[in-house]
């Protein structure tokens, strides 16, 4: 969690500082800070809240300086508050740090350095790094780094600074991301590559367990033994218009109107007549050694698990199975040798999904990473990468990373099909055209953008909604509630359709707002049936259904509609009304779209 930035160099420190952290503020927005290095000092402005009270506390009182670090938070350890907020500093005030992640052992250390005389500021864990980089230090801000990290467990990012050693900065990554960008006669630092994307596109990744130490002229990277690393820059494919909202009020409506243009990307070469995927080559070579699929993922991405495992059953016939990467981990499940592992998250970063990944590769699992960002952790250590290419996201509610995991599911089920000879060459071209077809489907969504919204204001007013679903719908169903929570704050819960009436019906009252996804046809007729047991209950019914279902009218208040596609493929379709439906009822009920209270896009402590 939380968002870190470094910058040495020629121009203004804080303002590089301020636009990295505005980058990362999709990363943990409880409060903000900065450390700039002047005339043989380090002075610190930080503030609750958004980074707008940083901005207005620097505006009053600007940092001169050459050389600082900067910090967004999601709080772990400590209430949100100026006193938590980052950086921290030593007892001398000589020695800053950030951080991200959590030290795990802190209240042990915290109660050594307290013994020792050491008074503290705050309540986090970060607070420990900074005293015990000054304790150690002793002319090498590298060496102290080192000393500091050897001590302290757990999986965090730091980056340290001290007034005695003006021009360098020293940063550590054990776990959590760490990226430095190199420039002329600039270095960069950040948690990831679109914070600092206005200055540089040449990138060099830290691996876990390194030490960058970091000057105007690049960064020497070595191990924590203290062993050279030579590593060649990555060039980044994004540029900086990609981060930014583009005449859209919020980059989530910016994100799902990149939805038709994703899914092409996402198809991209690797759909012509038939599917060709691109560089997976432990899967591409074994097809038919793959006897169960383990999924596993966190949020949004677990959804597009859910859809995957139907996926993969249907369309090739392999045994799947899907789990929170959080409960896969203590589950003791039985992955064995011939299992493949799709560990599905957008940042790659997740700590959860990433354990759960490592777990499954013990045991014997190959693990094939499905994830938007090149060079992430997921990416690094998977034997095969699957990239969905959806492009920077930056609204903390995901969008446009969901249907691109859809669509990159939807290329490997084919491919395994075809592979195994589940699928006929002839079956396997026509579901290739229907995904081919899809990305105009989607544009045509997007042009019924009324629908939606006219349905949100009815719904803003509610207490509770139901999301409900068969089969793959009922996938759609679980993502559109979530989509709901994550931005209005209204209370959401999605089941299968079949189970409504076994409990949760008890809570239908007139006018309880019922949505109900209907898309699959082996079930149509049973969601009817459940519909009107609901509408006997005078709950209202918001419909997403096929434009051609004419049965459905009769039952629902509104209908959403979606253009007809192959039921295995309409979860891509299906999601994007229930996105809108989020977005307008957040949107009227005034509340923060694209920082929801509480969030941060991507959770990289346990
Ligand atoms: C966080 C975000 C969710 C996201 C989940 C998994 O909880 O708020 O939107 O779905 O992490 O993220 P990942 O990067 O692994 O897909």
């Amino acid at each position: 969690m939380c968002g870190i930035v470094g910058y040495v160099g020629s121009r203004s420190a804080q303002e590089v500082l301020v636009r990295g952290l505005r980058r990362l503020e999709y990363r943990g927005y409880d409060s903000a800070g900065v450390a700039v290095a002047h005339n043989g000092a380090v002075a610190v402005t930080k503030a609750e809240g958004k980074l707008d009270r940083l901005v207005g506390r620097l505006e009053e009182a600007p940092l001169p300086g050459r050389a600082g670090i900067g910090h967004t938070r999601w709080a772990t350890h400590g209430v949100p508050s100026d006193r938590n907020a980052h950086p921290h500093r030593d007892t001398t005030g000589d020695f800053v740090v950030v951080h991200n992640g959590i030290v795990e052992n802190f209240r042990a250390l915290r109660d050594e350095l307290e013994a020792s005389g050491v008074e503290f500021r705050s309540e986090t864990d970060t607070e420990v790094l900074a005293h015990l980089v000054a304790a150690h230090y002793d002319g090498d801000l590298k060496e102290a780094v080192r000393h500091a990290i050897a001590r302290a467990s757990g999986a965090y990012a730091l980056v340290a600074m001290t007034a005695r050693e003006p021009g360098r900065i020293v940063a550590a990554r054990m776990i959590s991301p760490l990226v430095v960008g190199l420039g002329r006669g600039e270095t960069f630092l950040a948690s990831d590559i679109p914070a600092v994307l206005d200055y540089t596109r040449r990138f060099l990744i830290v691996e876990d367990g390194e030490i960058a130490d970091v000057t105007r002229d690049g960064a020497a990277i070595e191990t924590i033994d203290g062993d050279p690393v030579e590593r060649s820059p990555i060039t980044a494919e994004w540029d900086a218009a990609a981060v930014e909202k583009g005449g859209f009020d919020h980059f989530m409506l910016k994100e799902i109107h990149e939805q038709p243009e994703v899914i092409r990307r996402t198809l991209g070469a690797r759909m012509q007549d038939e599917v060709a995927l691109d560089g997976l080559s432990w899967v591409e070579g074994h097809p038919s050694e793959v006897a169960r699929i383990w999924i596993t993922a966190c949020g949004t991405a677990y959804h597009a698990g859910l859809v995957g495992r139907v996926l993969f059953e249907r369309l090739a016939r392999i045994p799947a199975e899907v789990a929170y990467a959080h409960e896969l981990r203590y589950g003791h499940p039985l992955i064995g040798e011939r299992s493949l592992s799709l560990a599905i998250s957008q940042s790659g970063e997740t700590a959860d999904t990433l354990a759960a990944a490592r777990l499954a590769r013990h045991h014997g699992a190959r693990l094939l990473a499905l994830t938007n960002v090149v060079g992430s952790s997921l990416a690094r250590e998977a034997d095969d990468v699957l990239y969905i290419w959806a492009g920077p996201e930056i609204s903390v509610a995901s969008t446009k990373a969901y249907i691109a995991m859809l669509v990159g599911q939807s290329l490997l089920a084919l491919w395994l099909g075809r592979a195994r000879g589940v699928l006929s060459a002839s079956e396997e071209r026509k579901l290739a055209a229907e995904l081919s077809g899809l990305p105009a489907k989607a544009a045509s969504i997007l042009e019924r953008l009324d629908g939606p919204r006219r349905v949100a204001e009815h719904l803003a007013g509610a207490g509770s909604i139901y999301f409900i679903g068969r089969g793959l719908d009922h996938a759609t169903a679980m993502e559109g509630a979530l989509k709901l929570k994550e931005i209005s704050y209204i209370h959401a819960e999605a089941m299968p359709a079949g189970e409504l009436k076994h409990g949760t019906l008890a809570l239908v009252t007139e006018g309880t707002p019922v949505v109900a996804v209907v898309t699959q046809q082996e079930v149509h007729s049973k969601m009817l049936l459940g519909l009107q047991e609901v509408k006997a209950r005078r709950a209202t019914v918001i419909a997403v259904a096929y434009e051609d279902d004419e049965e459905i009218g009769l039952v629902a208040d509104h209908v959403l509609r979606i253009p007809r596609t192959a039921d295995p493929f309409s979860p891509i379709l299906a999601a994007i009304p229930l996105q809108l439906l989020a977005y307008h009822v957040a949107r009227h009920l005034g509340r923060d779209i694209d920082q929801p209270r509480n969030l941060a896009k991507s959770v990289t402590v346990e």
